[in-house]
């Protein structure tokens, strides 16, 4: 494969991780995509929570195919994706509980994103949306995405829980260029303060220099959005937390230009498809 054809649109891969469950991820991962897709940007949102599914849920969809449909013959990776917003703004839903998903090994999920690869190359950005902790697809995808977003709480249990995901992909997957987001909190102080506490940790203990790429209020706008099923960034765009999530997703775009034509001359998902390449 030449390599200007590995990723001719340098697509962004983005991991959206936690330690801690029920943090934001899937709420953030989403309106993130939102406010990228409304600045320009073609958006590919997987849902790669195969315990427990849930975009399709905040978005009120029931996706007729999945992820799982991938390993059955005929399915091909256009049959599994969905429009968001029309003009660039899709969806890859994955399934719930479905043991072949939950205990994909490493061969099963080079051969899924192998054959999502040319769908990947359409878009800007690849978003994956994970599920809490640190499941063996959780590790091994995220160490493979070009950018991986800790999504952190200023909850106690919530940053223990991120700096052990910090750690493990640190020491066994060698993943080092970690993006911090903290969501849910009282005020930016509260988010900076919580941001350097996670980032004195492991720099200390672990070596490693975080990035902040900002907080997001407490807003009771964001459950408000998820029981209409409507993204927050429709539903109420003005509202304190999407004015947090637009600033987070204009940095997320400065580091996508940052890294340039570097994305060109890789693939959008490293190790596994530079291996199969
Ligand atoms: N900034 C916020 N303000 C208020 N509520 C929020 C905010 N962010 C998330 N929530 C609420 O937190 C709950 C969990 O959000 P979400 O499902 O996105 O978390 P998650 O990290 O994806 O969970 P899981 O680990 O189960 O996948 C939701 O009910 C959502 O409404
Ligand atoms: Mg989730």
């Amino acid at each position: 494969m030449d390599i200007a054809e590995k990723n001719p649109n340098a697509t962004l891969s983005v991991s959206i991780l936690s330690g801690k469950g029920g943090v934001g991820k899937t709420n953030m991962a989403l309106n993130l995509g939102f406010a990228l897709f409304k600045a320009g940007h073609r958006l590919l949102l997987m849902d790669f929570d195969v315990g427990l599914a849930n975009i399709d849920v905040l978005l009120g969809l029931s996706p007729e195919k999945n992820l799982q449909d991938l390993f059955r013959p005929g399915a091909t990776a256009e049959d599994v994706v969905y429009p968001i917003e029309s003009g660039g703004f899709d969806f890859l839903p994955s399934a719930s509980g479905v043991p072949e998903l939950l205990e994909m090994d490493e061969d099963m999920r080079e051969a899924l994103f192998s054959k999502l690869n040319s769908v990947f190359t359409r878009y800007d950005y690849l978003f994956l949306d994970h599920g809490a902790g640190i499941s063996s697809n959780v590790l091994s995808a995220a160490s493979m995405s070009r950018m991986p977003i800790l999504v952190v709480t200023p909850e106690p249990t919530s940053l223990t829980d991120g700096y052990a995901v910090v750690k493990v992909l640190a020491a066994k997957h060698r993943v080092r260029n970690f993006h911090v987001l903290v969501n849910q909190v009282a005020s930016a102080k509260e988010g900076q303060r919580t941001f350097d506490r996670l980032a004195a940790a492991c720099e200390r203990f672990l070596g490693l220099h975080l990035s902040f790429l900002g907080s997001v209020r407490l807003d009771a706008a964001v459950p408000e959005a998820v029981r209409r099923q409507v993204p927050l960034m429709k539903h109420a765009p003005t509202c304190p937390a999407a004015q947090d999530i637009i600033a987070v997703a204009v940095k997320i775009h400065r580091h996508r230009q940052k890294l340039g034509a570097k994305l060109k001359e890789g693939t959008i998902l490293k190790n596994i498809l530079e291996r199969a390449s």
